[in-house]
């Protein structure tokens, strides 16, 4: 590894900077939209534990993992794997992973921006006192209105990926560090507001025993590949999107501490979402298996009934906004790395170009709710009974791609790359963090992650020789 180790893209300007930018890459809708619905529809309090010891067993220390190759390879995901592939002597096809991780940002941000188009929707419907007084009828019908227009949805998709390129065109230093200072502590308050009202919603209780109470039997095989799913899917791992950003990271920044407190944020962010919807969820009589809907045929009803609810609620918005907007740019960064890398093009070049890929992907999510709302291709297996093609590339990349990225990422890291680079790269020296590290990344890991998928293939039937949902 000769010369200077800086990627050519530039680097962050310290190790704030970093944290700033890798809390904004997994803070987003994974945490205020999707925990709260997926906790919902599976059954809410194992989901959640199970969630928990994903994001602390597996999911920190595949986060150091990546953090590590990243700043080792000082590259695009792609080759950062090429690269570190020859200097430990491996196989060249390891770039292969690089790879299956850039495919898997595009078709995680192809509905992603979708989505994110209904929180720029509901900006407008908030700020022009649509929710006030609303009632749980109200709301549903005004989501429903949305989300059956595909012109309309296909109009806030498109604003999102031109806020989202445009962005990325500008590169990492220039946009990418200084939205997110403000952004999450912002969050952070407008979260814990939207508590005070579900404290005083009459069912708080009740939000946190669904929540917090664990009841075992109301988790399926399926259920824990989900929760395994969607601790990649917050911390935003599995895909290179935290290498690449590691790649930007200055040497001598503890990789143990900041990862910690990433997931520590990301946590607390999901948690607070939880925290807010269910009660309202219960209050108002509503189901809280409701689906990907959930937090817009919630949340409105609180604005609508608070004081001030008119401000609170479009502030809340468009901070929604913001998390999915800094989340975003970090799905596409790896293959704009990439292009920018290898294929000699501009970053504005590089952004038109992935960015245009990704919008045509995200027509197959807007006529999900739709035109194609009926269309549920794999009817035939159970689990995707109803499943639309949304629901399918979710399950996708966020249950079967992102795991096994993370395994492979898990695997590399411990078994092939040499044990004295790590300990050089981690900055840990070999002490007793940097071998709980180094066990939990080479057996825990990729145990965990083949049981769960053997279980949900019912390969092997863990559940029921646990006495677990079916
Ligand atoms: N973590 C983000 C969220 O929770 C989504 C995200 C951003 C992501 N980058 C990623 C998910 C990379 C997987 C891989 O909203």
């Amino acid at each position: 590894m000769g010369g200077k180790r800086e990627s050519i893209h530039g680097v962050w300007s310290g190790r704030l900077a970093f944290v700033l930018a890798a809390t904004g890459s997994a803070v987003g809708l994974g945490n205020i939209w999707k925990f709260p619905y997926i906790a919902g529809e599976n059954g809410g309090g194992a989901f959640v534990i199970v969630y928990l010891c994903c994001i602390g067993i597996i999911g920190v220390p595949i986060m150091m993992a990546e953090v590590m190759l990243g700043r080792r390879g000082r590259r695009s995901p792609i080759n950062t794997m090429r690269h570190l592939a020859r200097e430990a002597g491996a196989s060249p096809h390891w770039r292969w992973l690089g790879w299956a991780g850039v495919a898997a940002g595009f078709l995680i941000l192809s509905y992603y921006s979708v989505i994110a188009g209904w929180a720029l929707a509901y900006v407008w419907r908030s700020a022009g006192a649509m929710f006030v007084g609303a009632t749980s009828e109200g709301v549903a019908s005004i989501f429903d209105q949305l989300v059956t227009d595909p012109e309309r949805l296909i109009a806030w998709h498109t604003l999102f990926m031109v806020m989202t390129m445009t962005v990325v065109a500008r590169g990492v230093r220039s946009g990418l560090e200084k939205a997110v200072r403000y952004l999450v502590p912002a969050l952070f308050v407008l979260l814990i507001m939207l508590n005070g009202y579900a404290l005083a919603s009459g069912a708080f209780d009740q939000g946190l025993e669904f929540l917090f109470t664990p009841d075992f039997s109301k988790l399926s095989a399926n259920g824990f590949l989900i929760a395994l799913g969607h601790a990649f899917f917050t911390l935003s791992l599995g895909m290179g999107a935290i290498m690449v950003y590691g790649s930007y990271l200055p040497e001598r920044t503890s990789i143990a501490k900041t990862s910690i407190t990433i997931a520590f944020l990301d946590t607390l962010v999901a948690l607070l979402a939880g925290m807010a919807i269910f009660p309202i969820v219960f209050a108002n009589g509503m189901d809280p298996g409701a689906g990907a809907g959930l937090i817009f045929q919630t949340l409105p009803i609180a604005f609508g009934h608070m004081a001030g609810g008119v401000v609170f609620g479009t502030l809340f918005f468009v901070l929604l906004v913001f998390a999915a907007w800094t989340s975003a740019i970090s799905l596409i960064e790896p293959a704009v790395a990439w292009l920018v890398e290898n294929h000699g093009m501009t970053r504005v070049h590089a952004s038109v170009v992935a960015g245009m890929i990704t919008w045509t992907a995200g027509l197959l999510t807007v006529f999900s709710f739709n035109l194609w709302s009926d269309f549920h291709p794999l009817a035939f297996i159970e689990i995707f009974r109803t499943a639309t093609l949304f629901d399918l590339l979710d399950y996708l990349t966020a249950n079967i791609m992102l795991p096994l990225g993370g395994l492979l990422i898990a695997v590399f890291s411990v078994w092939v790359m040499q044990r004295d680079d790590s300990v050089q790269e981690l900055d840990m020296g070999d002490s007793a963090g940097f071998r709980l590290w180094y066990f939990l990344v080479r057996y825990v890991t990729p145990v965990a992650v083949i049981i769960v998928f053997l279980n949900v293939t019912k390969l092997v039937n863990f559940s029921a020789l646990l006495g677990l949902a079916e």
